[in-house]
Formats: C-alpha cells, sequence, structure tokens
C-alpha cells in the first residue's frame, strides 16, 4: 500500500461525501468537522455508490435500501448490507489529500 494523492481538501464541503476513481476502484472521501474519511464507495449489499447517500456524523447511509456504514472503519451499523467495507487512511499534505491504497 502507498499514500496517493486524490484531490484537494477544498473539494469536499463539510458533512458531505465525494467520489474518486483510481486504478479502477470507486474510493469514497468524506468529511466531517473538517476530518477526512475514506472508503471504498460502492455498498456491500448490492453495489450502490454510498457518496450519493444521507451522512449522519460517523453514519452514510446508502440511499439504495438505506445501510449504514462507520465511515471510519468500514464496519456495518445496519443492515440489509452485512459485509464490512474498506476503508483507507487518509493523510492531508498541504492542502491536498491522500490516501493510503
Ligand atoms: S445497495 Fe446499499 S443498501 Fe442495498
Amino acid at each position: 500500500m502507498a499514500y496517493v494523492k486524490l484531490g484537494k481538501v477544498n473539494e469536499i464541503p463539510e458533512g458531505s461525501g465525494k467520489m474518486y476513481e483510481i486504478d479502477d476502484r470507486w474510493i469514497g472521501v468524506f468529511n466531517v468537522n473538517g476530518e477526512l474519511n475514506a472508503i471504498d464507495d460502492i455498498c456491500s449489499h448490492q453495489e450502490a455508490f454510498l457518496h450519493e447517500g444521507e451522512l449522519d456524523n460517523y453514519e452514510i447511509e446508502c440511499n439504495a435500501h438505506g445501510a449504514k456504514f462507520d465511515i471510519r472503519t468500514g464496519k456495518v451499523c445496519n443492515g440489509p448490507a452485512v459485509t464490512p467495507i474498506q476503508s483507507y487512511s487518509v493523510r492531508i499534505v498541504k492542502g491536498s489529500f491522500e490516501v493510503n491504497i
């Protein structure tokens, strides 16, 4: 794994998420109170994009069927999904952010 620059911190407004594509992966990056967290953007239930869902503090709710995941760990907080999703470390370097993928 290595840190890869994905974008600028100011591209993601607080309380929202944005999807970035790299190496055939879709990574959702979410801003909660200025802290960035990154997870695979594909729901483990039926493959909807998670960044399009509702972000409530550290939980993202999939807008397809309501599964919830913790954006810090990828852990399932609420079904119907049962499989956790991959989370990634994020670091900020001079106004940009890098994700360890
Ligand atoms: S696709 Fe996300 S809950 Fe069904």
